[in-house]
């Protein structure tokens, strides 16, 4: 099985956009938090969170190959199948029903990240110590903020991992406070 180290330097081949590499980081974190959660391997869920935008600068100008082409890009690396199929089917656009638990966790849970972000951009301090879980929960009810964020999509963790989407912002919260230097907010 590929090291966190080998994932992070095929990463930095490949991913050249800074904020793809931070969000890539906080979806690691979360997807971790998540297998000790359900008992799962702690070091495969955190593989499938680093690696899913792989294809970022490549796939921008064609969406629907994203996912695809990092399932290509993967396909000779020491990671095990279900990795590489939650990697491609996490983009929704493709309408691949996820299957197993880490598929689903993937699927509705990596979008929290990228919305979590949002909440403290608006923060005057830009910093996530200022955001509550009420406060993401408020935004994630406003339709007009972050309008691209599609909300059916990550309230998808109720029927998928059978938890409420305050506790799947409550664990991303606290997980991406935990390496805030990292994600530079
Ligand atoms: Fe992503």
């Amino acid at each position: 099985m590929m090291s966190f180290e080998e994932a992070l330097s095929l990463l930095r081949e490949h991913v050249k956009t800074e904020n793809i590499i931070k969000h890539l980081f906080a979806t690691q974190v979360l997807m971790q938090a998540l297998a000790r959660k359900f008992g799962e391997d702690e070091h495969r869920w955190g593989l499938a969170g680093l690696l899913h935008d792989l294809d970022w600068d490549y796939t921008k100008p064609t969406p629907d190959r994203h996912g695809l082409m990092s399932f290509e890009m993967l396909a000779d690396k020491d990671l095990d199948p279900e990795i590489c199929s939650a990697i491609k089917l996490h983009n929704y656009m493709l309408d691949i029903e996820p299957q197993t638990l880490m598929e689903k966790a993937l699927y509705c849970s990596e979008m929290m990240t990228g919305f979590i972000v949002a909440v403290a951009l608006v923060k005057p301090s830009k910093k996530l110590d200022d955001v509550k879980v009420e406060s993401v929960l408020k935004k994630f009810k406003e339709k007009s903020f972050a309008s691209g964020a599609r909300r059916e999509i990550m309230e998808r963790c109720e029927p998928y991992l059978g938890i409420t989407l305050e506790e799947l912002v409550t664990i991303c919260l606290a997980e991406m406070k935990k390496i805030s230097g990292k994600l530079g907010l």
